[in-house]
């Protein structure tokens, strides 16, 4: 079985849906269910045996010791983590505790199990580290995609402590030889995102009739991959990625936000018509500080190893994920609940919109 962490969340569920749809193989998913955790992402997996859900939290190094012990996976694969830029600004605190000391006990739990293998068990025995673009840094309009050599140049707290991560687990591996893989993915968007993330607090807002908060002068370019393509790239990885290396995961697809919100509103005019256009509750408000300005990313060692190329373009990827968000309105109001009403005012309340600051 596979030990997979963080697997309650908008990735992590989707990955461990498409895992069990794909494979017998059965799954252990640790999750401490923050906010961003949420169970009903797993609902089509609930009576399913092949599923082993533990609610714990991997700095607990008691608890992540005992799960390897008694389940004897033969891969971690590592997606738990404080994700969200603007929440690591607001309070950087549990992006450290997690994501950077969550991330060494878990490798120091998979260290002293790995020494316990031998034989085949010890050969296929894999740690794959799920991270981000964001630990490049930003790039100007006319400069390369990242490639997995660009230097490390983070700019907000929450791609530090990713950095932070990323470099603990290339010293495991380099240190003790621990059999390790590191992705480093864009933007992800598709079902199962919590509204607190660009593409699905858009719809949501839209649909609500309220303000499309876009910062700064909605130039800033990602670079935007299907969730499922994301999965797809982690499991071929998993397979056949060589020891030790860093594999980028991008769409080839950088759009900037206004391009984004556009495509979404336009989108919606057509499957969901208002009276208006959705386009006219676009409100430019203050920017995010330290807002990186480009991401891009060179895809072309994924593919050239191990033949991994995006299924979905932008345009299909788009459109079923839209439609995904009408049928599941429920879903998005279930996670909308008191804590997340609050942070919608700690991160939006301060920054008025453009005529507002103007006034
Ligand atoms: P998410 O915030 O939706 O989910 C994170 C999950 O981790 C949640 O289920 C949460 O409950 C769990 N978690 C948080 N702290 C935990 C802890 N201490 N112990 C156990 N579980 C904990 O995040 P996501 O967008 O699904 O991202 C998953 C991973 O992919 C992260 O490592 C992120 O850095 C990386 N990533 C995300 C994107 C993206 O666009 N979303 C792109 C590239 C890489
Ligand atoms: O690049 C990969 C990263 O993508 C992941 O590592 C992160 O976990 C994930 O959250 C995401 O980070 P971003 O900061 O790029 O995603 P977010 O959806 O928060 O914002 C996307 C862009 O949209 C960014 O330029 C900020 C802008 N934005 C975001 C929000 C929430 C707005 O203009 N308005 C908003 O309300």
């Amino acid at each position: 079985m596979i030990f997979v962490t963080g697997g309650a969340g908008f990735i992590g569920s989707n990955f461990v849906l498409g895992w069990l749809a794909g494979k017998d193989e059965p799954v252990v998913n640790l999750d401490k269910l923050t906010y961003a955790g949420n169970l009903e992402n797993l609902r089509g997996v609930e009576q399913d045996a092949r599923h082993v859900f533990v609610r714990g939290d991997i700095c607990d190094a008691a608890l992540v010791t005992a799960l390897l012990g008694t389940h004897r996976p033969r891969a971690i694969v590592h997606f738990a983590a404080e994700s969200h830029v603007d929440r690591s600004i607001l309070g950087p605190g549990d992006f450290v505790t997690t994501n950077v000391n969550g991330t060494f006990v878990l490798l120091e739990a998979a260290r002293a199990y790995f020494s316990s293998l031998n034989g085949a068990e010890r050969d296929s025995f894999r740690f794959l580290h799920v991270s981000t673009d964001e630990v490049y840094g930003s790039l100007g309009p006319q400069d390369p995609p990242f490639t997995e050599t660009t230097a490390y140049a983070p700019n907000s707290p929450y791609s530090a402590s990713k950095a932070a991560s990323d470099h603990l687990v290339r010293a495991y591996r380099h240190t003790y030889g621990l059999p390790t893989l590191t992705t480093n993915c864009s933007n992800n968007y598709g079902p199962y995102q919590f509204p607190e993330k660009l593409i699905p607090l858009m719809v949501a807002n839209a649909l609500a009739g309220k303000p499309l908060p876009v910062y700064g002068d909605g130039k800033n370019v990602r670079d935007w991959l299907y969730v499922g393509d994301h999965c797809s790239a982690v499991r071929r990885v998993l397979q056949d990625g060589r020891l030790g290396e860093t594999y980028n995961i991008g769409g080839w697809n950088e759009m900037s936000n206004l391009e984004v919100v556009h495509t979404l509103c336009d989108i919606l005019d057509e499957l969901a018509p208002a009276s208006r256009s959705y386009r006219a509750q676009i409100a430019f408000v203050a920017d995010r500080p330290g807002h990186d300005r480009r991401y891009a990313m060179d895809a072309r060692k994924i593919e050239r190893e191990l033949g991994w190329k995006p299924a979905e373009t932008f345009s299909t990827g788009i459109r079923k994920t839209v439609q995904w968000y009408l049928d599941h309105q429920d879903w998005v109001r279930n996670v909308q609940s008191g804590d997340y009403l609050k942070w919608v005012e700690q991160n939006y309340g301060a920054r008025g919109t453009a005529q507002e600051r103007a006034a």
